[in-house]
């Protein structure tokens, strides 16, 4: 087999909504694999976030302002399409549960229709954060609890601003 002589970009995309731990987990895997890695907050101005894209690019920034090999860009559209834009070879996209993978499976393969070049990969953050996603943390925060444990630093602190929670909680 010819193995690619290329440094290989991933793209890992999604909503951030807020980023979580579990999101950091296959951030620090996705790291230390590819050459680069491009994280790609999605600005669906249909869709109605919880944190504005400022908010949500400026929490990951933060967790990830020690990786070297880490960019982070809003984006709107198709995935596949910016993928090809910052020359992206693999999508990246975390898996917990079963229940993620008709999803994950549609997803990918309609980029793959759309684009055959790029790869989705799918990568499985440690088993401490199966249960772990950004609505569950939004809907936790909502009945005023405490969700640091969860989050980065500032993500920690910027859900509890949004949602009024007390460190204490
Ligand atoms: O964090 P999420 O919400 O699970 O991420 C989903 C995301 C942003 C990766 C997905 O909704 C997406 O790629 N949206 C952009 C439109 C697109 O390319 N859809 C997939 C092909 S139909």
């Amino acid at each position: 087999m010819e193995r690619s002589q290329h440094k290989i970009q991933a793209i890992y995309p999604g909503s951030f909504d807020p980023i979580t731990n579990g999101h950091l987990d296959i951030i620090d895997r996705t790291s230390k694999i590819f050459h680069k890695v491009i994280i790609a907050v999605l600005n669906n101005k249909q869709k109605q976030p919880t944190f504005t894209i400022e908010e949500r690019i400026e929490m990951i920034y933060d967790s990830v302002k020690d990786y070297p090999n880490i960019e982070v860009y809003s984006f709107d559209g198709l995935t596949i399409d910016f993928a090809e834009q910052k020359n992206c070879q693999v999508i990246i996209r975390g898996l917990r549960a079963v229940s993620d993978y008709e999803n994950e499976l549609k997803m990918a393969l309609a980029n793959r229709k759309l684009n055959s070049t790029i790869e989705t990969l799918f990568m499985m953050a440690d088993s401490h954060y199966t249960f772990l996603s950004s609505s569950t943390i939004r809907e936790i925060a909502s009945f005023g609890r405490n969700v640091d444990e969860f989050l980065p630093e500032l993500a920690g602190k910027m859900v509890r601003k949004k949602y009024n929670i007390s460190e204490e909680s």
